[in-house]
């Protein structure tokens, strides 16, 4: 360690107190490793601060000594952003112990909270003063709101809600230099010069670290509904969801499209969840919700979904009948996730496109694919209603999976070409973190990434908040 080093550690112990600056390598192991397993660093330090003016003499004390940041939520993100690099130089910032609950304004509909309040947390803030914050995950119990707001999370109802961003009211940013950026109003209307609340959200800790948030509240949900449908093709899953929200306008909260492979796949790490219609080659999971108390919800849902039958849309369906059973449902597309990563290493797309464009892109998808390496496995599920798919490639059954990402590049191209002919992303909600960068280049145009680079100049002129992220 060098002397400049000793000195930063001491002053960010005089800062935040020694039992929260992380040095030895294995106090430091759950912040230098990404869930995925797939990013492994190595951290001067772990800091861990518990105010705002804590996090500000920290970055303060780090930009003095040219020492690089790395912000970190709940660390559950897919693309490795939160993980340092293997140089021992950065400092990894995780904001877990600032997690209290600043205010709640019922009439204004709005809650105020600390960036490491864990997403499940907020939403639990909210139903305790009979509202709504609507942001949902598989992830929630872990990921911090800072983390879903630094990555513009997406999830499960985005269809009705929309993304992070369409929830965020304000923020209160420490900037690159240490100083605090107060834009912590509760405003549903504010046209006072450029919205800089909006360069934050989703700039995955390169451009400033959140330290709280105002987020939008809804009425709560009184009736719920939620069901399965077995369908025998993408094309059918789409002419059910623009039935769906013809059926049910905007009480259709989250329109989910599972394989059966991905579904097979679920069940074998948890074979206690249900296989509610089996034998169909696509589901897709419905979720609707009213807010008000004299509502026809299940009736509308259910004789949407007959009447999809009757026109030969859905091949069978399951509604449930109990929120266990609705539980139980969502919790077959919530474990896709975990139990890819516990099958073994695949290499993952997050895709937008048109919704329209989707069974198009799903069969040129798996015609290219198996033509460049046959007997590769399609994992794909994803939010159909938002047009965003998680398009999973895995190796051919019985071969060595990790020997088979040496084959990400060629896959991302198949992939991600036919994603951009058909004017989409390549990152629907996860960003792009260390895992997309280059692809980032290869796709973004030339001065789209040069005025990203420079607001990158403007805001962190020394580069050291996550370096190597996003640019
Ligand atoms: P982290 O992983 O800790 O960090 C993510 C990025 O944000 C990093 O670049 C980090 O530097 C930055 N960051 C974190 N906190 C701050 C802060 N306070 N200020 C500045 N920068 C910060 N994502 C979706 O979008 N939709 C899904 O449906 C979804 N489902 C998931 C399901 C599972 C089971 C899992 C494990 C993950 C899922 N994710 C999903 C991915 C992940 O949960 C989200 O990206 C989440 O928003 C990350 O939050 P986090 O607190 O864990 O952030
Ligand atoms: C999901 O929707 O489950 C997530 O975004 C995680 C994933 O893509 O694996
Ligand atoms: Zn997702």
């Amino acid at each position: 360690m060098s002397i400049g080093n000793a000195n930063v550690l001491d002053e960010l112990v005089a800062i935040v107190g020694r039992g929260n600056v992380l040095t030895r390598r294995e106090e430091q192991q759950a912040y230098v490793v990404d869930w995925r397993d797939r990013y492994h660093g190595r951290a001067l330090a772990v800091v861990r601060p518990q105010s705002t003016e804590e996090v500000a003499r920290v970055v303060r004390a780090c930009a003095a000594a040219g020492v690089p940041i790395v912000p970190q939520g709940g660390n559950t993100g897919m693309c490795g952003g939160a993980t340092p690099d293997d140089s021992a130089r950065e400092v990894v910032l995780t904001l877990t112990r600032m997690n209290r609950l600043r205010a709640i304004d019922v009439d204004n509909a709005t809650i105020t909270v600390e960036a490491g309040m864990p997403l499940a947390t907020v939403q639990a803030s909210a139903a305790a003063h009979g509202l709504h914050f609507p942001l949902s995950l598989g992830s929630e119990g872990s990921c911090t709101i800072g983390g879903n707001l630094s990555t513009n999370a997406g999830g499960t109802a985005v269809l009705r809600f929309g993304n992070a961003r369409d929830l965020v009211l304000g923020l209160e940013v420490v900037l690159a230099d240490g100083r605090v950026l107060d834009a912590l109003r509760g405003l549903r209307k504010d046209n006072t010069g450029y919205d800089l609340k909006h360069l934050f959200v989703g700039s995955e800790g390169t451009l400033g670290i959140v330290t709280a948030a105002v987020l939008k509240l809804f009425p709560a949900p009184h009736v719920q509904a939620t069901a399965f449908a077995g369908v025998a093709d993408v094309s059918a899953a789409v002419r059910l969801l623009r039935d769906l929200k013809q059926a049910l306008s905007d009480r259709l909260v989250g329109f989910e499209l599972i394989s059966r492979f991905a579904l097979d796949l679920c069940r074998r790490h948890h074979p206690s969840l249900p296989d509610p219609v089996p034998g169909h080659p696509w589901y897709a999971l419905i979720q609707a919700n009213d807010s008000a108390a004299q509502s026809t919800l299940a009736a509308d849902l259910e004789r949407a979904l007959l009447s999809a039958a009757e026109r030969g849309l859905v091949q069978d369906a399951a509604v449930a009948q109990s929120a266990e059973q609705a539980a139980r449902m969502w919790a077959l597309r919530d474990n896709i996730s975990e139990s890819q990563r516990r099958e073994g290493p695949n290499v993952k797309h997050d895709i937008a496109l048109p919704v329209s464009a989707i069974p198009a892109f799903i069969a040129e998808g798996a015609t290219r694919i198996e033509q460049a390496f046959p007997g590769a496995r399609l994992v794909v599920f994803g939010h159909l209603g938002d047009g965003n798919l998680h398009y999973n490639v895995a190796a051919p059954a019985g071969t060595d999976a990790r020997a088979f990402l040496a084959n990400t590049p060629a896959i991302n191209r198949i992939v991600h070409d036919l994603v951009s002919a058909a004017g989409g992303s390549i990152s629907a909600e996860h960003g792009i973190g260390q895992l997309k960068r280059a692809e980032l280049r290869h796709y973004k145009g030339a001065v789209e990434i040069e005025v990203m680079e420079r607001i990158k100049a403007a805001l962190d002129p020394q580069g050291l908040l996550n370096p190597g992220k996003v640019l």
